[in-house]
């Protein structure tokens, strides 16, 4: 696993090197919905993110957010979001992270987040911890909610979908000390891991948002489930994760609205 997690660390250094020297340049946006954008800058950094693990790993598939998909049964699979938080990158607000997963026989071994702003290598690899710059990071010791930072994100379908989070959202605003919405899953995802959010929930993520960051919480002691509390998936539509000691709190909240709706 050593040489996995080296790779995805160096494609993400190389691709978010690339993504923070352009983010003041103008760019051309296109729009995969109403609200959904996407940049040349996207697809500039997957194909960096793709070709360095191909360079390394050619017979290994790939799940990227843009345009690559190589399935070919070797058992191993990159999950790519090469630019994750891309509507903060348009507006030139400096919130995003590439994210770089693998998973291999149905489990994320290796994960990577990278905040090219703040310099900040997130990093995973299944048993054996998670880190920040190559330091141990570990989840938060707050057990009570109303003290607890949270975050959460809004899916792109809002206007036109009732699942679009704000009950969920109107229900913990009054339940936790705050809720911060940071426009980067991923980032979100290590915030919890680093002890810096207390929890985080969010619908309608797509695998790329959560590989990496989901093992990365995990190896740093925290919980990662679905709204029932069972176990997650990296392919399930709804995700909640906290230090696990709020997870319950979390849990039982969301449920109350749920069972409202
Ligand atoms: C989005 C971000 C955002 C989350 C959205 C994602 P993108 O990813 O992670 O925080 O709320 O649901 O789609 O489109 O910037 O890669
Ligand atoms: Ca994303
Ligand atoms: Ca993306």
């Amino acid at each position: 696993m050593k040489r996995h997690l080296e790779v995805a660390k160096a494609a993400a250094v190389k691709a978010g090197t690339i993504l923070r020297e352009c983010i003041s340049v103008s760019r051309e946006v296109s729009y995969k919905g109403e609200i959904n954008l996407v940049t040349e800058m996207d697809r500039i950094s997957e194909r960096i993110v793709v070709a360095t693990i191909l360079e390394a790993f050619p017979d290994h598939g790939i799940l990227a957010e843009e345009e690559a998909q190589i399935e070919n049964g070797s058992g191993f699979l990159w999950i790519i979001d090469p630019l994750d938080g891309t509507t903060n990158y348009a507006h030139g607000y400096p919130s995003f992270s590439v994210s770089i997963g693998l998973e291999h026989s149905g489990d994320v071994i290796v994960g990577v987040v990278y905040d090219p702003m703040r310099n900040e290598l997130f990093s995973a690899a299944r048993g054996q911890g998670a880190h920040l710059n190559g330091n141990p990071i570990a989840v938060s010791r707050n057990d009570v909610l109303i003290r607890s930072l949270l975050a959460t994100g809004f899916p792109y379908d809002r206007a036109v979908s009732r699942e679009n989070n704000l009950d969920y959202f109107n229900a913990l605003i009054m339940a936790a000390q705050e809720i911060r919405r940071s426009g980067s899953a991923s980032l979100d995802l290590c915030a919890v891991a680093a002890g810096r959010l207390d929890g985080y929930w969010e619908l309608k993520l797509h695998p790329w948002d959560v590989a990496a960051g989901s093992l990365i919480v995990q190896e740093a002691g925290g919980t990662v489930s679905d709204f029932a509390g069972t176990l997650f998936s990296i392919r399930d539509k709804e995700l909640v994760a906290s230090n696990g000691r709020i997870q319950g709190l979390m849990i039982d909240i969301l449920n109350a609205v749920r069972r409202k709706a």
